[in-house]
């Protein structure tokens, strides 16, 4: 009998030089740097760019990233267009992955020889999605709430510019860090369900925004980038720290999955949860929201002490997107503006050593028959 892999779990499948998840030491490393120092000294630039470059940028380097990235901001009148004509009941997830493959179908290269697998014009459609993200999510929450869009700023680096262009101004420092940090952390995770569907695409040679749009998909999910905003629904869904007992009773004897719990590869707690635990700490001293904290801090020591399941990063970003202004729906949106680093990062590695993905499956289904042999 073949042994199966089911969901691959367990399953090494290539190599990556990107990111390295370590779940004996608890840690994750961005080409080499733990995830932890990053978030507490660089900005999110910094790190998309060692993601792309394999290096921290010089002065440089960065100014001219940063310079590039401002520039390219501004959404194409077509994309807005499209945006304008989908229905406020389509899901901010669907909206992203739309306005992703209308930014596709208008890239001329494409078309040119060579143009799908070539690494510079590669790099070039990354930073281009790179900065065209913030300004499509924050686009569709404003409209959502009936207000009129907010061309960025080039003066602001990604994450100001990002809230001001969805809430008009630019938040207090602290506010502006936590997101930095979310984003940060949020960038990058192996060969994560999104990651591994976009090197799937890779692999067949079908161009990057392909590959983007399959890693949306993928993303949508509630098992993975879905979980942030299902955290928001079980808070609301609980009400107050007082009523987590008996929410989880109920919830545990329906065999309800609890959303920002547990993990594929950690067991013994995600890496990047005290990062951004301490980051939710300070929006919620912002906010003054202490009763948020008495809930995560409940249904967290609750979880642990009944079924050993500690929080992943769903778990903490999601209150922290709720504090920041953002409607619940927009939270994985974000998670999309933060991975697409991670993702196109892989792209270009499935692309430097492609082997087609194709794993092979064992047939359980009817032995062999024939139509001659059907009774009508
Ligand atoms: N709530 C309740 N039980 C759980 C949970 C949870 N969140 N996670 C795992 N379990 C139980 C599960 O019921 C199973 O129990 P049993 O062996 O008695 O049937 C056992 O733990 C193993 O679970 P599994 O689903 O087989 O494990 P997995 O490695 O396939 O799942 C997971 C990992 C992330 C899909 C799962 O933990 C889950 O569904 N969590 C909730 C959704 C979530 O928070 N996803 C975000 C993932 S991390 C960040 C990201 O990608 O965005």
């Amino acid at each position: 009998m073949t042994e199966i892999h089911k969901g691959l779990a367990g399953v090494v499948v290539d190599t990556t030089a990107i990111s390295k998840v370590n779940p004996e030491t608890n840690s994750l490393l961005y080409r080499g740097y733990p995830v932890q120092e990053l978030a507490a000294n660089c900005t999110f630039e910094e790190v998309a760019y060692l993601l792309w470059h394999g290096e921290l940028p010089t002065p440089v380097q960065l100014a001219e990233f940063e310079t590039l990235e401002r520039s390219l901001r501004p959404l194409d009148a077509a994309v807005k267009r499209v945006i304008d004509e989908l229905p406020l009941t389509a899901h901010p997830m669907d909206v992203v992955r739309t306005a992703v493959s209308v930014i596709g179908a208008m890239d001329a290269t494409l078309t040119e020889p060579g143009g799908i697998a070539d690494p510079e014009l590669n790099q070039k459609r990354a930073i281009y999605l790179f900065a065209q993200l913030p300004t499509i999510v924050a686009y569709d929450q404003r409209r959502r709430r009936d207000e009129q869009l907010i061309e960025p700023r080039e003066d602001l680096g990604f994450s100001a510019n990002f809230l001001h262009m969805t809430f008009g101004d630019v938040p207090d420092l602290v506010v502006v860090n936590a997101f930095d940090v979310s984003m940060i952390l949020y960038a990058e995770h192996s060969f994560n369900a999104s990651t591994f569907a976009s090197r799937v695409v890779t692999s067949t040679l079908a161009d990057l925004y392909s590959a983007v749009t399959a890693g949306i998909g993928a993303l949508k999910g509630p098992l993975h980038g879905g979980a942030n905003e299902a955290v928001m629904h079980v808070f609301e869904e609980i009400g107050t720290a007082e009523l987590v007992g008996l929410w989880l009773d109920r919830a545990l004897e329906e065999k309800r999955k609890i959303m920002g719990f547990g993990h594929r590869v950690y067991k013994s707690g995600d890496s990047r949860v005290p990062t951004m635990k301490a980051a939710l700490d300070t929006l919620i001293a912002e906010y003054d929201r202490p009763d948020l904290i008495e809930l995560y801090d409940e249904l967290e020591k609750q979880m642990t002490e009944r079924k050993n399941i500690l929080p992943n990063l769903d778990y903490p970003s999601g209150p922290a997107y709720h504090l920041t202004g953002f409607d619940t729906e927009m939270f994985t949106p974000l998670f999309v503006a933060a991975r697409i680093t991670g993702w196109t990062a892989h792209i270009a590695e499935q692309l430097a050593s492609n082997a087609l993905i194709r794993p092979l499956s064992e047939y359980n289904g009817p032995a062999e028959r024939h139509v001659t042999e059907r009774s009508l």
